[in-house]
């Protein structure tokens, strides 16, 4: 359970797909991918999830597959069946949450009131999604939860975008956000992998907020420092997201660059 919500945390964005043809499954995968989010929550709300969920993990291993609208532990095991490393539902059903722990499956069940988290920590649970996110108040709402409650980490979801996210990853009780507004089902449908890409892309950039804040050469000189020329300062909304997307990338990130010294730090 850990390490996945610790992939999960890095990773930050889960696409909720709502998925009518199950052909589109790897394609859609692969658009994921390259957009710079290789997650995804299939939802069981049509017929050809479990088919969809099948095919991505054979074809695409390299997303961290969920399922998701997970309503009864049968369906639990048909989505671990075919191939789902975790298990999501819009509520907390306790029957299906037991039975994920019983078997080992990682499980961030639904929760929307206090009541709800209560019984996710008897359980044992260290995050759970909060669902629907803005309608319930938002990041507000995760903060005055965030009071009481102060180990669990919530996944907010319901009304997300890529310009409300942004205040949701910054607050540290955020383990990831979800949402659909990248998978949208009419882009789906119609094969439109390349919007998908773009709009992964963007969710992602938003996120991660990177700009250079301070560029410093002459200073370092100045110093005779010794092996770094001077200093490139990246800001960021979320350093160890931001680190880990580089790494995705192929790009281990050295706090060395041409000479420069790197460094990432959280933006204000
Ligand atoms: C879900 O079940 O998680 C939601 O349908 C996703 O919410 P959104 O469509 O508002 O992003």
């Amino acid at each position: 359970m850990e390490a996945l919500l610790e992939k999960l945390s890095k990773i930050g964005i889960i696409p909720v797909i709502r998925i009518d043809d199950a052909e589109k499954a790897v394609p859609l995968a692969r658009a994921l991918l390259e957009g710079g989010i290789p997650c995804a929550e299939v939802t069981f709300r049509t017929p050809q999830a479990a088919e969809a969920l099948k095919r991505i993990a054979q074809e695409v291993p390299q997303i961290l597959l969920g399922a998701g609208t997970v309503l009864s532990p049968e369906q639990a095991d048909q989505a671990i069946a075919a191939g789902a490393s975790f298990i999501v539902s819009p509520g907390f059903n306790p029957r299906v949450v037991r039975h994920c722990l019983d078997r080992g499956i990682p499980i961030t069940p639904g929760c929307s009131t206090p009541s709800d988290i209560e019984q996710a920590l008897e359980l044992g649970l260290e995050a759970v999604k909060l669902f629907p996110a803005e309608p319930l108040g938002g990041l507000e709402y995760i903060k005055a939860l965030a009071g009481p409650y102060t180990t669990m980490k919530f996944i907010p979801t319901g009304g997300i975008n890529a310009q409300n996210l942004v205040n949701y990853i910054k607050f540290d009780k955020v383990l990831a956000c979800g949402g659909s507004w990248m998978v949208n089902p009419e882009l789906i449908n119609a094969g439109n992998f390349e919007k998908i890409k773009t709009l992964c892309q963007e969710a992602m950039l938003n996120m991660l907020g990177l700009k250079v804040v301070h560029l410093d050469i002459t200073e370092a000189a100045k110093e005779g420092n010794q092996g770094t020329r001077g200093y490139i300062t990246l800001g960021t909304n979320s350093p160890f997201r931001a680190r880990a997307y580089f790494e995705r990338m192929g790009l281990e990130f050295k706090e060395e660059f041409n000479g420069f010294t790197v460094r990432l730090i959280q933006n204000p």
